[in-house]
């Protein structure tokens, strides 16, 4: 399951930093925590730490802790030894000893149910599972590295992430910051992603036209380095020539607030009331946002820091409408 994806490490004081950060760690047994927006390349820097540590001979194994279900949690981290419930028809081996000797990638950590948390730190302080329906514990020897984008500290404010598992997880902290916070690093990020994808898709682009370089620095990227990944590889399939150039570049790029905003960074009012404004703005926001996630609502409200049902009233009235696979 590890990536085998190029890791590219950037030139910013930043990106140094978080070089320095991945190689000091993955020489320990240290447990991380990452954190970081999406799209920031928190399972690439979990997959990076695991490929330059001692265990890279063994496999990263990765849970996707928003998408296991409350019942099966202990099933599919612990296993389950058959006829212990209905549909366990045969003996099960869980991600936890899968990944013995190995990394064990917990991802969206805090989405994880209060039970679950307690179940999950038990494991870890026993470094022990006893499969559901088992009699004897099993000892497990992994190292654990977590992933979210969501503020720890808030979930924890909130009551709904445990400040015990936190600490017990809180060996390492790495924050990536959002592309728009590290615009040094775009340049390289894209030449990179221009050589992927030319080995991708067959094609010998060579550069990008200073006015469409502009542009992809100026954009602010909510979608982190998946949506600049995503629209390099679309310029690439489309460019004509061996340079991306800005026709090349997606149309929404253009819907941009950018053109307009003042020189100070704030819409103009252009003769047009503050509401009308506010009123444009936030429309072009939510647009912007669902197209660099094509149109999936769950990372568009998380990314607006919205709840899903105030995102679907918003895109009603604007009248944007949802669009499959864009
Ligand atoms: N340093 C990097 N070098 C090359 N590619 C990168 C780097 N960081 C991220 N990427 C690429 O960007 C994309 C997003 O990365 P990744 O899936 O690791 O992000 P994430 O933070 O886990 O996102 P999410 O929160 O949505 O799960 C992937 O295609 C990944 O390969
Ligand atoms: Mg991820």
């Amino acid at each position: 399951m590890t990536s085998t994806k190029k890791y590219i490490w950037g030139t910013s004081p930043f990106a140094k930093r978080l070089s320095e950060e991945i190689k000091l760690v993955a020489n320990t047994n240290l447990t991380v925590i990452i954190s970081g927006e999406s799209g920031t390349g928190k399972e690439h820097v979990a997959n990076t730490i695991h490929r330059h540590s001692p265990r890279q001979s063994k496999q990263i194994v990765a849970v996707d802790c928003g998408s296991i279900s409350e019942k099966l949690f202990e099933s599919e981290l612990f296993g389950h030894e058959a006829g212990s419930f209905t549909g366990a028809t045969r003996d099960k081996t869980g991600l936890f000893e899968l990944a013995n000797h190995g990394t064990l990638f917990l991802d969206e950590i805090t989405n994880l149910s209060y039970a679950n948390q307690a179940k999950l730190l038990r494991a870890l302080q026993e470094r022990k599972i006893r499969k559901v329906g088992g009699k004897k514990s099993i000892e497990v020897d992994i190292r654990l590295i977590a992933a979210t984008n969501s503020n720890i500290r808030n979930a924890i404010a909130k009551g709904i992430f445990r400040e015990d598992l936190y600490h017990r997880l809180n060996e390492f902290n790495i924050d990536i910051r959002p592309l728009r916070n590290r615009k040094d690093d775009i340049p390289s990020f894209i030449d990179s992603f221009i050589e992927e994808a030319n080995a991708d898709l067959f094609k010998n682009v060579k550069s990008i036209d200073k006015k469409a370089l502009d542009k992809l620095i100026a954009f602010p990227w909510p979608g982190n380095l998946r949506e600049l990944r995503n629209v390099i590889r679309r310029s690439v399939l489309v460019a004509r020539n061996e340079s991306i150039t800005q026709e090349c570049l997606p149309a929404y790029l253009d819907l941009s607030l950018k053109s307009e905003n003042g020189k100070n960074g704030y819409p103009l009012l252009n003769g047009k009331g503050l509401e009308d404004v506010l009123h444009k703005t936030e429309k072009n926001i939510i647009e912007n946002t669902l197209q660099s996630t094509h149109y999936d609502l769950d990372r568009t409200s998380d990314l607006l820091k919205i709840h899903k049902r105030t995102l679907y009233k918003k895109m009603k009235r604007h009248g944007i409408r949802w669009q499959r696979n864009t």
